[in-house]
């Protein structure tokens, strides 16, 4: 058949990129922009036309498209926007359009920072609550969850946020928590950023799932604590055995970083459990667990 169960991971280097790598192994056909041995070269930000998608996928075969790459840094996207743009918005579009003409499902992976976290509308936010994105960021992946969903009805928008776990590149925050608290180094964490932490290997089943049971359409898939960052930092902290004495509370505005952050915000995930009830997302507590040795090694 066709594909033979593998799927194709845009963006397959990053944190949640390499979790689809683990968990479908032989299964999973992943792109990079750079060139890898094995790998596909794609980039988004250079898409503007899917001619230009089939040029790079056309002859591999492959039964879905998870598209988790995208321009990632929040405050480097405030600098870069017009980049942020094509990265997160107009390429995933042109990708899900290449999807549906290719007759395989689409799953674009978007975020909670489309939403502004205003005390007078806080979170967990549901899927239909109002969108208003506080950053170029947030407002880039906005629009691509908009032209995915334009050119592809039946593709699936997860959003995700605060994403932790094991990263091959350490750079998620659970791994910078790690490296300063183990050197000894005092962390501001903002004390005003309320989110649902999300484990990044908890993602690669709701994904599957969701694909596997034909959902379409946008979904949260986060974890199931509604927690401050700091408090998060904390208690990471605790089930890791580190000084959570260097953990200084901050707000974000102390911070001055140069993307604006939802402050109340979160993803509420009652539509992802009455679609998929069987689907454990593990908190805290559960996820370090499952992750220390991974992270402390
Ligand atoms: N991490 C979080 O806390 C979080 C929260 C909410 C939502 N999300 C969303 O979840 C998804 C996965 O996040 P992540 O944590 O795995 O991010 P990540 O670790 O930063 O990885 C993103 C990957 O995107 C690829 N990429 C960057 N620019 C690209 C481009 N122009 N074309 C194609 N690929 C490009 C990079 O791979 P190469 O350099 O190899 O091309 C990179 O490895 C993203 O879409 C992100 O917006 C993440």
């Amino acid at each position: 058949m066709a594909g033979a169960g593998r799927s194709l991971i845009v963006g397959a280097s990053g944190q949640v990129g390499r979790q689809f790598l683990e968990a479908m192994g032989e299964r999973a056909v992943a792109t990079s922009r750079e060139a890898r041995e094995g790998w596909l070269q794609l980039d988004l930000a250079a898409l503007s036309e899917v001619g230009q998608a089939a040029a790079v996928l056309d002859g591999q075969e492959f039964e879905a498209i998870y598209c988790v790459g995208g321009m990632t840094h929040v405050d480097g996207c405030e600098a870069a926007p017009e980049l942020a743009w094509r990265t997160n918005g107009v390429g995933p579009g042109v990708l899900a359009e290449y999807a549906r003409r290719r007759g395989v499902p689409y799953v674009f992976f978007s975020t909670e920072y489309v939403f502004d976290g205003a005390a007078e509308d806080p979170g967990p936010y549901a899927e239909e609550s109002r969108t208003n994105p506080l950053s170029v960021y947030g407002k880039s992946k906005l629009e691509g969850e908009r032209r995915v969903m334009a050119a592809h009805p039946g593709a699936l928008v997860l959003r995700t946020t605060v994403v932790y776990g094991p990263d091959a590149k350490r750079m998620n925050y659970v791994c910078a928590l790690i490296r300063n608290l183990r050197g000894g180094v005092t962390m501001r964490v903002p004390e005003d950023q309320v989110s649902t932490p999300t484990y990044n290997r908890d993602l690669i089943p709701a994904a599957l799932g969701l694909v596997a049971a034909g959902a379409t359409g946008v979904f949260h898939v986060s974890g199931p604590e509604v927690l401050g960052r700091l408090e998060f930092a904390r208690r990471v902290a605790a089930e890791l055995g580190l000084d959570g004495g260097l953990l200084e509370g901050v707000s974000t505005t102390e911070l001055g970083q140069a993307a604006a952050r939802p402050l109340a915000a979160g993803l509420g995930t009652e539509k992802l459990r009455r679609m998929y009830p069987e689907l454990k997302m593990r908190g805290v507590a559960e996820s370090i667990a499952d992750c220390r040795a991974e992270l402390l090694g």
